[in-house]
């Protein structure tokens, strides 16, 4: 089992993440933190408790994060995750509750405690990463690998070049990209291979329980703002592309590259530059994702998601 810390900001996809790392038999899920990106802090913070109480998730702690990013003012994700970050099915109040702890040092905490190095799955703004390595420089250490959701090797999402995760907190992925810890970015470039189609949404629903109706009416909501805005048929079901590689790394192909990020461009704020062919000369400080097993991939996600389902009684 991979011991692995989650920090996301649900979010549609996040919320899948999260029950895909508590579902999967070779994730051990430490703790999952939050952090401000597709919604303000209170808002994604709920929605992970939300998640949490929903999947039958008590074992983990959850801890709340940054508010904001490191300089710059806070852009949500309205438009495609809805007012509450989660919009779509009707939650029950959490019963799961928050710890005291900020998420950076309760990730600082995990990494201290647990007898070898952790995996950490970034699915938001990095911001409480890039904190944690700032403050807490020697915990670079204690990190196995990065494995994070953001970027593109292609087109952006919230700019022509930029995806919304760097884009939000550019200064923050720069220090992330920049500590040295092994990085591995799964980009718009494999995530959108991850297309939640109707046959998707079925298998969802027939998982039946407390789950199977609350993912299918997640994946609806998220199908209708992805086609509103950006005409897509079918949803890219981003965030849990990353825990599939820390669950099977053969189900997303990763190549080596130099990836800058761009904090000051004058069109391309957030944009992550990947040097596939190594035009300027950098060592490669990244895996950079360039495929992904889609059918193994969606097996594995509705089979966990079926597994905690179970767990929780139902399907
Ligand atoms: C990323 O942005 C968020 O809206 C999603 O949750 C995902 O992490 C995709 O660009
Ligand atoms: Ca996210």
């Amino acid at each position: 089992m991979t011991p692995v810390l989650l920090d996301c900001d649900p979010g549609h996809d996040d919320a899948i993440a999260i029950m895909l790392a508590a579902g999967d038999s070779a994730v051990d899920l430490l703790a999952i933190t939050t952090v401000a990106g597709n919604q303000t802090l209170g808002k994604t913070t709920l929605n992970a408790l939300r998640v949490c109480t929903l999947a039958g998730i008590r074992d983990v702690p959850v801890g709340a994060g940054c508010a904001r990013p490191l300089t710059r003012p806070l852009r949500v994700a309205a438009d495609v995750h809805g007012a509450s970050g989660l919009d779509g099915p009707r939650f029950a109040e959490p019963t799961v509750r928050a710890v005291g702890e900020h998420a950076v040092d309760l990730v600082h905490r995990v990494l201290h405690e647990h007898p070898e190095p952790v995996t950490v799955v970034p699915t938001g703004p990095l911001t409480n990463i890039a904190l944690l390595l700032t403050r807490y420089p020697g915990d670079a250490a204690r990190i196995r690998e990065i494995v994070l959701m953001g970027g593109s090797t292609e087109r952006g999402n919230v700019g022509p070049y930029a995806e919304f995760n760097i884009f939000v907190d550019p200064e923050a992925a720069a220090i992330v990209f920049g500590s040295g810890v092994p990085v591995t970015m799964c980009g718009l470039n494999v995530t959108h291979q991850a297309l939640v189609t109707p046959d998707v949404v079925a298998r969802l629903e027939a998982l039946g329980g407390e789950l199977g109706p609350v993912c299918a009416e997640l994946m609806t909501f998220f199908a209708s703002t992805y086609r509103e805005l950006w005409g897509f048929e079918a949803p890219p079901l981003h965030d849990p592309v990353a825990v599939a590689r820390v669950i099977d790394p053969a189900l997303v192909e990763c190549v080596d590259a130099h990836v800058a990020i761009e904090v000051a461009g004058e069109h391309t704020r957030g944009a992550t530059v990947v040097d596939l062919h190594g035009y300027l000369g950098h060592a490669p400080n990244a895996k950079v994702a360039v495929g992904l097993d889609v059918p193994r991939f969606w097996d594995r996600l509705v089979a966990a998601l079926g597994r905690l389902n179970g767990r929780r009684g139902g399907g």
